[in-house]
């Protein structure tokens, strides 16, 4: 994380204040990304420096990584410089030791890509280890430029070096936390595609467009962003169910008999059966897609034949991204349908398949969903 500072001077018993904030205010948040935001803006206050840039090890990549705010801080891109490279930080990461360089533009060790990229002039540099608690290197805390114009002295070495000891620890969990996070994710997906792999030509895209058009939806209905990321990690699970029919019925080229079609619907109840009693949030809402993703809002769908309201949200959302999915991709049993075919069966489903706020909030989010998805690019 990178943050850049207007200056503000501080006197001694300010900074000495923050200092003791510091440690309050980190420790509480497991997001990383905000973790990071936190730490680079304190520290770019405390030192009054005109940049802060938190560099984290990707030990699988074997580089280190930051993420800049471009324009504001609104738009974060990610800088990447290898581990092994001969530049400032990637030294301080492999060595662990302190760099300081008076003039940074003379010392070879400094690349000037970073300054490139965001348009800053680094005069004066001090990079130090990030560590964790049994000292091992998790990455690098870079500053620039002093607002006095001065060095960076011993003093400042020894702030830094402190804050980036009481920030080591904060900053491990938060990556823990991530990690097990991602690897959640991972397990969804990968079982989502076990479901999909027989019967979908490309799994792959069906699933991220079920996720992608889902989540536009809920944004599109006003949902928080959390929830909205909910909706979006549950809804690959959404057809799990269909672990459990065999390939006669799921891969039949032409159309089901009605007993054929009886044994299809049963991939809901067999979904709901999976995810039953799940703790985690995003399993909760897994289920409940699972479950109900045929419910229709006029009641005449299955396995329960609910009706209205009383089909969870999250259900009704996923139905609107599995249907139109379905219409505009190739199946065993029919072919892609093109964009307006589909539009028009959605529009028309408006009230009888589907939830009338769901088809408005659909086509609301229209424009993005055909940014988005690879088949409209
Ligand atoms: P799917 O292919 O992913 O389709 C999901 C849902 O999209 C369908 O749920 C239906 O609501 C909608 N849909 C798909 N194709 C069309 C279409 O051509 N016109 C309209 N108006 N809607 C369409 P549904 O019908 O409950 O089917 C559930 C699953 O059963 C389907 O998932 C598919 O795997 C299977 N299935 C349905 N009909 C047939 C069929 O005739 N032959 C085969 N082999 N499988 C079928
Ligand atoms: C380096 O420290 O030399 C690479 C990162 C930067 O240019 O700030
Ligand atoms: C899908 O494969 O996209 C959904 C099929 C279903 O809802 O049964
Ligand atoms: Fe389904």
């Amino acid at each position: 994380m990178q943050y850049f500072q207007t200056s503000n001077k501080l006197t001694a018993e300010q900074k000495l204040k923050l200092l003791v904030e510091f440690g309050t205010r980190t420790s509480g948040e497991i997001r990383l990304d905000k973790l990071l935001d936190i730490i680079a803006q304190q520290i770019s206050t405390m030192l009054d420096v005109g940049r802060c840039t938190i560099y984290l090890k990707d030990v699988e990549k074997n580089e280190l990584w930051s993420k800049i705010a471009q324009g504001k801080g609104l738009e974060h891109t990610e800088i990447r410089v290898p581990l092994n490279g001969n530049n400032a930080v990637s030294i301080v990461a492999r060595t662990g030791e302190v760099l300081n360089f008076p003039n940074a533009y003379e010392d070879p060790r400094f690349s000037m890509d970073v300054d490139m990229v965001t348009d800053f002039r680094t005069h004066t540099m001090l990079a130090v280890p990030l560590k964790n608690n049994s000292g091992k290197v998790l990455g690098v805390f870079q500053v620039a430029n002093k607002a006095d114009g001065s060095t960076f002295d011993k003093n400042d070495e020894g702030i830094l070096t402190l804050l980036a000891t009481l920030a080591g620890s904060s900053i491990e969990i938060a990556k823990l936390y991530q990690d097990v996070h991602v690897a959640q994710l991972e397990t969804i997906y990968r079982l989502a595609v076990t479901a999909e792999y027989r019967d979908q030509q490309d799994t792959r895209a069906h699933l991220k467009n079920i996720s992608i058009i889902s989540y536009l939806l809920a944004r599109a209905l006003g949902m928080g962003t959390k929830d909205s990321e909910l909706i979006k990690n549950a809804s690959p699970l959404h057809d799990i169910g269909k672990v459990a029919l065999a390939d006669n019925i799921l891969l039949k080229p032409g159309k089901l008999t009605p007993d054929e079609f009886e044994i299809m619907k049963s991939h809901t109840i067999y979904g709901g059966r999976i995810l039953e009693g799940a703790h985690s949030k995003v399993l909760k809402i897994a289920h409940k897609m699972s479950l109900y993703h045929h419910e229709k809002w006029n009641g005449k769908g299955y396995p329960n034949g609910l009706k209205g309201e009383n089909i969870p949200l999250e259900a009704r959302i996923v139905t609107v991204a599995d249907v139109f999915d379905a219409l505009t991709s190739p199946r065993v049993y029919k072919p892609a349908f093109p964009l307006e075919k589909a539009l028009q069966i959605m529009e028309e489903g408006s009230g009888t398949q589907f939830d009338p706020k769901c088809i408005n909030a659909f086509l609301d989010a229209l424009p993005e969903v055909k940014l988005v998805l690879k088949k409209y690019q």
